[in-house]
């Protein structure tokens, strides 16, 4: 069995539908969805999934409790769904190509640090790119930089804001992400 923990910081849509898709699988399970903002939707998301959801702040990230709660559960993959902190060096050691962060634009473009949820949509549009999309990709210290797993694109139409590109880019996020986890979990 691969025991996943999502960690993600807003709404959830992408870990309530990465644990929708490992519901009853043969191999994956998520264990656990772990949250560093004590509003985000997908604490409620959690619990009306029923799976557990530990709540932390950016000073336990950083001092390594996060990371012994990972290891205590013997977590084997960790998946960032929305999840707008760094992830310490410690933690991408503890984790080597066990981390995979899903991104709302193709990098390199319009990644890095601060670049995030909305700000992005509003880049790529203030950019007047005709397309963007989402790019899948392995975890290191650095903010976006880690080796890309897959990349779906979509059109920004004219006329686009960044909620109607939002909503596109979530929906192909929706189509591929557990996809692509678990493409990952088959492999180790
Ligand atoms: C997603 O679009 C994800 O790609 C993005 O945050 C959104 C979370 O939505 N992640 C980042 O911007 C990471 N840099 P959700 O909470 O509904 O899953």
């Amino acid at each position: 069995m691969v025991r996943i923990a999502i960690l993600a910081s807003g709404s959830g849509t992408n870990a309530q539908r990465i644990v929708e898709y490992f519901n009853g699988h043969a191999l994956v399970r998520v264990v656990l969805i772990g949250c560093d903002r004590s509003k985000a939707g997908v604490i409620q998301r959690s619990w009306d999934l029923g799976v557990p959801c530990y709540l932390f702040n950016g000073k336990l990230l950083r001092d390594g409790t996060v990371l012994r709660e990972l290891l205590t559960q013997r977590i084997d993959l960790l998946v960032l769904a929305g999840f707008m902190r760094l992830i310490p060096a410690e933690m991408v050691n503890a984790f080597p190509d066990r981390i995979i962060n899903i991104h709302p634009a193709l990098l390199p473009n319009f990644g890095g640090k601060g670049m995030y949820g909305h700000r992005v949509h509003e880049a790529v549009i203030a950019a007047k790119e005709a397309e963007s999309g989402i790019t899948i990709h392995l975890v290191n210290e650095r903010y976006d930089e880690g080796h890309q797993l897959a990349q779906f694109r979509c059109a920004v139409l004219s006329g686009d804001t960044p909620e109607t590109l939002a909503e596109r880019i979530h929906e192909l996020e929706h189509a591929h992400y557990p996809a692509a986890i678990e493409k990952v979990a088959n492999g180790m």
